[in-house]
């Protein structure tokens, strides 16, 4: 299955984005969003040991909602010989993603929104040996997720495995939650205090990037500031993906605000 919205990282870097320095827009993201997930990396390490256990060292990958491809480069640094797919909606992390990638005929990379019930049609392959993501479907409400949760268990292969990196509430401790968050933010607060970066100062720089303001300006169209979302529970996520196809499902790591939830098919 081929489809024009399918671009090779060999092709898709326009012109007016050659100039960027792909490496540097890369730290930066990744400064910022660990500024609120300063554990992200050991979920990227987990996640990544789950692939190898369960799936093996040469995956055939679906970044799903890969931003700037955060999960691809971890992949590959990994296991060189997985392939990769990296699908988004935002204009401007995939060109940062499509220039990291240039030239590199492992990924490939899709635009497309997973609210649409039809996005799999635009992917170049059928069936995937892991489904990943992370910090990203948050971003969408209980029932569209429970959708998208049932086109991902159609795209995996049996066997297979689907893994989610992302803040999932439990509502039953609030007390918890409570003093957990209050924390967390008390820690950014003082990382801010020494100068790190947050998501809308983050955006305010990528738009005065010669290579990236356009994109910036059309994800803001998209988005707005960012998409209203809801972050269920580990047991939420479970149970909607064994509904929906997976023989499988549970976390392996949390932190005290986020989950890695894996699901086996
Ligand atoms: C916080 S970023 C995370 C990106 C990457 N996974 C990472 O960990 O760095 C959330 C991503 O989800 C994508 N996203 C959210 N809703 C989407 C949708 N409906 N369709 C496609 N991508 C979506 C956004 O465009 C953005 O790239």
């Amino acid at each position: 299955m081929t489809n024009a919205d399918t671009t090779t990282a060999t092709t898709t870097t326009t012109t007016a984005a050659a100039g960027a320095d792909w490496q540097a827009w890369q730290h930066s993201w990744d400064r910022q969003q660990e500024w609120y997930m300063p554990d992200r990396e050991d979920r990227f390490r987990i996640m990544l040991d789950m692939v190898e256990a369960l799936v093996g060292p040469a995956p055939r990958v679906l970044d799903l909602a890969c931003g700037t491809g955060t999960i691809t480069a971890r992949l590959l640094a990994r296991f060189p010989e997985a392939t990769s797919t990296g699908v988004d909606l935002d204009p401007a992390l995939l060109a940062i993603a499509e220039g990291t990638f240039a030239g590199d005929e492992r990924v490939s990379f899709v635009t497309a929104d997973l609210k649409d019930p039809d996005w799999p049609s635009k992917l170049p392959y059928d069936a995937y040996d892991a489904v990943l993501t992370a910090t990203a479907l948050h971003w969408l409400h209980a029932e569209p997720l429970a959708d998208l949760y049932g086109r991902v268990a159609e795209l995996v292969r049996d066997g297979g495995v689907f893994m989610n990196a992302d803040h999932m509430i439990d509502d039953t401790t609030p007390r918890i939650n409570a003093a957990e968050r209050a924390q967390r933010h008390a820690r950014m607060d003082a990382a801010k205090g020494e100068g790190a970066l947050d998501w809308s100062e983050w955006w305010q720089l990528a738009a005065k990037d010669p290579a990236l303001a356009g994109p910036t300006a059309r994800r803001f169209e998209i988005y707005g500031e960012h998409a209203d979302g809801e972050m269920p529970s580990a047991a939420w996520h479970a149970r909607v993906l064994r509904e929906k196809g997976f023989g499988e499902a549970r976390p392996v790591w949390c932190s005290p605000s986020d989950t890695l939830l894996l699901a086996v098919k």
